[in-house]
């Protein structure tokens, strides 16, 4: 089936998955490319038909942060329940147990982020990889859960399923403690038990050696990262399932990608390749709406894209609105058809990181990477580099600042809160943003919850009443326009609209 052809999304698994045999090493390590067994390439998931996401946030609450998304396909009910099934077991498991993590600024909150990859999709088997980071008071530790569908079989399993039963798990445990066992200090091999929890992450290389992967501190320090054993695929001989032959298959037939780090540079240029013969984005044309002579309000949507998000577009393309996306990088790989559409249809399409974890929790190296993987994978969606970021829960510090500079952008706040996670009633959701807009406000909603994006008629036409027009971020500014690492929460005030009340922009 068809691999990735973004390297970026290949790049942060060779970045997590280094631990066999050579030096072990953390994620913080970016740029560390290990030609290594344990590595298992990503199937493009925007080329699996009828694929979407759901998304499980929680940003509101002050004490805990919460981002949950997984793919959710279309033909494979199996898969989805089974997914949520593993989701809210962790979720619970978080809310039940989360304690305020020592934050290097005092601010830090627990947080549990769960993001996704398919190491494998055909027409036989796919493929989820969870990758969950929970943010704990000894920083982030990181675990993986891989989810099975077997479409000839239809129906889920776990990792465990891969084998052929209990006496070929207990194999397969003897084989991964030999190899540990050579590791040297800090690799445990005596804590691998014949245990399906221990064995909850397994896949397939591009050769077919099963490749079996550790959570932090499962059978090694936790400084250690990733620990991961490739079993050579002579020796799994008579152990997989008629399922684990499928999966085993799909990762046989993966394409064969360089691997990289998107560097400012790598990004520039798979932009520009990504742009050739792509006309440029009417988006960018900020200005073709005067906002210091009209009410200008700039509607922003993060997190998407999602299940109701072409939905929110036709009600946008109804009014002739226009509006910023503030999108993960997870999801434009996804869904870049939907970011070609945004950006066709005027609105601006902006980084909303990787996988949106907090950046302020994360290592510099860290925090810079979900910048650059995400602005990577926009650009490639929508071919033009974004100039806006939105650091998920509005959370940055001087670092990001200064990595938003570096990338050329501008970082982007609000002034009106739509609350959106809180309301499943629309008309509340479109009472507080009408209520809260003044000329200039920059609108925080999220197209990931549809009693947001079915607020959004109610929302036009109200303010469309008041004598707003709609408008990307930069257009409030005019032609000042926005500048990389400058911060910016509203519009210049704006006079107000002839016989209507004077308000100023609240910053
Ligand atoms: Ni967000």
């Amino acid at each position: 089936m068809h691999r990735m052809r973004f390297v970026g999304g290949v790049a942060l698994l060779t970045v997590a998955m280094i631990g066999c045999g050579s030096t072990a090493t953390s994620l913080a390590a970016d740029g560390l490319i290990p030609s290594e067994p344990t590595l298992v390439e990503y199937a493009d998931p925007s080329r699996v038909e009828g694929l979407t996401t759901a998304t499980i946030t929680d940003g509101d609450s002050g004490e805990r942060r919460v981002h949950i998304v997984y793919p959710v396909l279309a033909d494979a009910p199996g898969l989805t329940e089974r997914l949520r099934a593993v989701v809210t077991e962790r979720l619970d498991r978080f809310t039940a147990t989360a304690v305020r993590p020592a934050g290097r600024d005092g601010s830090a909150r627990p947080e549990l982020n769960v993001d996704w990859l398919l190491p494998a999709a055909t027409e036989q088997v796919v493929g989820v990889r969870l990758g969950v980071g929970e943010l704990t008071q000894s920083g982030w530790r990181e675990s993986r859960t891989t989810v099975w569908y077997d479409r000839v079989e239809r129906r889920a399993v776990d990792s465990a399923g891969l084998l052929s039963g209990g006496p070929a798990l207990a194999s397969l445990a003897g084989l991964v403690r030999a190899e540990l066992a050579g590791r040297g200090p800090g690799v445990d091999a005596s804590a691998v038990r014949a245990d399906a929890r221990l064995f909850d992450s397994v896949g397939f290389n591009r050769h077919g050696d099963l490749v079996v992967e550790f959570d932090d501190y499962q059978v090694a320090a936790g400084s250690l990262g990733r620990v991961a054993v490739a079993v050579p695929a002579g020796r799994t001989e008579g152990l997989l399932s008629p399922t684990g032959l499928r999966a085993r298959a799909a990762a046989v037939r993966a394409g064969r990608l360089p691997v990289s780090t998107p560097t400012a540079e790598s990004i520039k240029a798979s932009i520009k390749a990504a742009a050739a013969g792509k006309p440029p984005a009417r988006s960018t044309r900020a200005g073709t709406v005067d906002c210091a002579a009209v009410r200008c309000v700039a509607l922003t949507f993060d997190d998407g894209p999602g299940p109701a998000t072409g939905e929110l577009l036709d009600a946008l393309a109804a009014r002739g609105a226009r509006a910023t996306f503030f999108v993960t990088g997870s999801n434009a790989v996804a869904r870049p058809d939907l970011l070609g559409r945004m950006s066709r249809e005027g609105h601006l399409v902006a980084n909303h990181t990787w996988s949106h974890r907090d950046l302020a929790s994360l290592p510099p190296g860290r925090a810079a990477h979900q910048l650059t993987r995400a602005q990577e994978a926009i650009g490639q969606a929508i071919g033009q580099a974004p100039t806006l970021v939105r650091p998920p829960y509005g959370s940055a510090g001087a670092g990001v600042a200064e990595a938003a500079r570096g990338l050329g952008l501008a970082v982007v706040g609000w002034d009106v809160d739509a609350l959106d996670a809180r309301d499943r009633d629309p008309r509340a959701v479109a009472r507080r943003v009408v209520a809260g807009v003044r000329p200039g406000s920059i609108v925080l909603m999220h197209d990931v919850h549809r009693p947001a994006v079915e607020a959004v008629p109610e929302i036009l036409r109200r303010l469309s009443a008041e004598g707003y027009a709609f408008v990307t971020v930069p257009e409030l500014f005019g032609s000042a326009g926005t500048r990389p690492g400058q911060t910016y929460r509203s519009g210049p005030a704006a006079p107000a609209a002839p016989g209507g009340p004077a308000a100023s922009a609240r910053s």
